[in-house]
């Protein structure tokens, strides 16, 4: 079974996915919008090959996205993971993979959705936050939820402190939750 993750930036998650022990899976493509992320050096020191776009060099989304699917489909790629892909994902690519999208958000939707959900969390003091993975809609971070993990926030955390744990909960998550999905489903 082969997959693509979608990112645009650091690639972390992108980096613990690729280090998962029996994912499943092979991750055959990285599609990065933002040509200067870091996640590339990433996916080339690893081999992965790349397709990287400008997405203000297409007259609209549709276009990139039928694109994206073009190679998608040339490459026989089944699964989509989003690893801090910042775009909404529409209706072309919804419609060709629909039900094998899946995007990871750094809180407990249906709380602090979109950006910055770290920070969102983090100021409005709430005593826990967390992970969720879920499917992918048209929405912002709206899909079914397939898994979520709670991570407190005690009163001595820094915003940093907070970043780091839910960051070491997402690299152990995701790998798991890909692997389960992807053998579920064969
Ligand atoms: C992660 O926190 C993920 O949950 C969110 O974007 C961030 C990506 O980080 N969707 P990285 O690029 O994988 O390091």
């Amino acid at each position: 079974v082969k997959a693509a993750v979608f990112a645009s930036g650091t690639g972390s998650n992108f980096q613990a996915i690729m280090e998962k022990e029996n994912l499943g899976c092979d991750i055959t493509l990285l599609v990065c919008d933002q040509p200067e992320a870091k996640v590339i050096a990433k996916a080339e020191a690893l081999h992965v090959p790349t397709l990287v776009f400008e997405p203000k060099q297409y007259a609209s989304k549709a276009d990139f996205e039928t694109m994206i699917r073009d190679k998608l489909q040339e490459l026989d790629v089944q699964w989509i993971f989003l690893a801090g892909y910042m775009r909404l994902i529409g209706p072309t690519l919804l419609q060709e993979f629909e039900g094998r999208i899946i995007n990871i958000h750094p809180s407990l939707l249906p709380q602090f959705p979109g950006l910055d959900a770290i920070g969102q969390a983090f100021r409005a003091n709430v005593e826990q936050t967390g992970v969720t993975i879920h499917y992918v809609d048209a929405g912002m971070d709206t899909g079914p939820i397939i898994a979520q993990e709670k991570v407190p926030i005690s009163k001595t955390d820094t915003l940093e402190q907070l970043q780091q744990k839910i960051q070491q909960v997402e690299h152990r998550l995701y790998p798991e939750v890909i692997q389960s999905l992807v053998n579920n489903n064969q």
